[in-house]
């Protein structure tokens, strides 16, 4: 049977970190380090000049994943990027990477939207075209620039964001590498977390920025990623003492804790970027993966769960041993 493993990690954030009391300043907010610090966990975050797109970050990531996975670019045979953030409308992020990769053997490149949920859903279809043997050799990418649809003048929403990338190089195995995958979707909550505008001609129609209900997102995000976790670890025959590691979507300190704690996991098992990433929507957990793979905490032969969820509403959950 044909199985599919993470042969590289990579990441990679755009300029300085911007604490909060520089964005505060630049931004003329009327708020403090202390309120973002004590209801998010957020210190710092990257954001990308405005020459720079999402594909830009994508490459620097995949560009890091594929020396870690000691592949080629050609070696490569299907790139799929997890985005909100995408460079155009059409065409897509993936083959904007594909042709700044070099990538010219006629790879499969589509991009996948399903907001903070990209990464994990990405990873999952990837690893159900590896299973089937269609191919061989994926690059899985999150990449955002979230900056982009913020409403600056939005306190609420603006301190929580970051942009960034961070990718996986999944190669066909005999042996897992991924466990289980489950993604899902509930279109109902569409209105609690949107960007509700439209392009038309290139221009924005309507209200293109970033709208929330913080309270109702935190709520729904806690549940499902406690869910999502169970239904993969029960399908691994597995229970939460078999995990080494835990990397959340990173959205919020208290959301990570409180998902921790539902899922009966001790703190210093959650990987945490939070607090110097901000929320990175997609790239949010193969950044923290990334950094979590090059500073040793993750080590082969270990069982790591990662988890998103995000607009739409989406979520979903992809367990995988390293
Ligand atoms: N600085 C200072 N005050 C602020 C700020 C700010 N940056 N933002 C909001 N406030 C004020 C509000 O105006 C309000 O003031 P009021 O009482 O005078 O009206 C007060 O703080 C409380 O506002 P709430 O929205 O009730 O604050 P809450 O405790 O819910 O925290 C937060 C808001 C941090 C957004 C929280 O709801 C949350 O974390 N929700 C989860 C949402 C999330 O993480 N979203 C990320 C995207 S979704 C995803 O990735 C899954």
């Amino acid at each position: 049977m044909i199985r599919a493993r993470i042969t590289g990690t990579g990441s990679f954030l755009p300029g300085d970190p911007v604490s909060n009391e520089a964005l505060i300043r630049d931004r003329g907010l009327d708020s403090s380090d202390e309120w973002i610090v004590e209801r998010t966990g957020i210190r710092s975050r990257h954001l990308a000049p405005a020459n720079v797109a999402s594909s830009d970050l994508a490459l620097e990531a995949a560009r890091r994943a594929l020396a870690s996975a000691g592949r080629a670019a050609g070696d490569v045979d299907l790139i799929i990027v997890a985005t909100s953030t995408p460079d155009f409308v059409f065409p897509s992020t993936a083959t904007l990477l594909q042709a700044k990769l070099g990538v010219h053997n006629g790879a499969a490149a589509f991009d996948v939207q399903a907001v903070c949920s990209g990464f994990a859903f990405a990873l999952a279809t990837a690893e159900k075209f590896l299973r089937s043997g269609s191919h061989r050799c994926a690059l899985v990418v999150g990449a955002e620039v979230f900056s982009r649809i913020l409403d600056w003048k939005d306190r609420g929403t603006c301190v929580l964001f970051g942009d960034g990338a961070g990718a996986v190089v999944l190669e066909a195995a005999d042996d897992p590498g991924i466990l289980a995958t489950a993604i899902h979707a509930d279109g109902r909550h569409h209105g609690i977390l949107s960007v509700p505008g439209h392009l038309c001609g290139g221009q924005p129609i309507g209200d293109p920025l970033l709208r929330m209900d913080g309270q109702a997102v935190f709520k729904f995000a806690v549940r499902v990623l406690a869910e999502v976790a169970a239904e993969v670890l029960g399908a691994a025959s597995m229970a939460p003492s078999d995990l080494d590691w835990l990397i959340p979507h990173q959205a919020n300190i208290r959301i990570l804790q409180a998902t921790g704690r539902k899922i009966g996991l001790a703190p210093e098992k959650c990987v945490v970027t939070v607090d110097r990433h901000g929320n990175t929507s997609a790239a949010s957990i193969p950044l923290a993966l990334d950094e979590a793979v090059r500073d040793g905490r993750i080590r082969a032969g270990q069982t790591v769960l990662m988890e998103g969820v995000g607009g739409g509403f989406t979520w979903g959950a992809v367990l995988a041993r390293f």
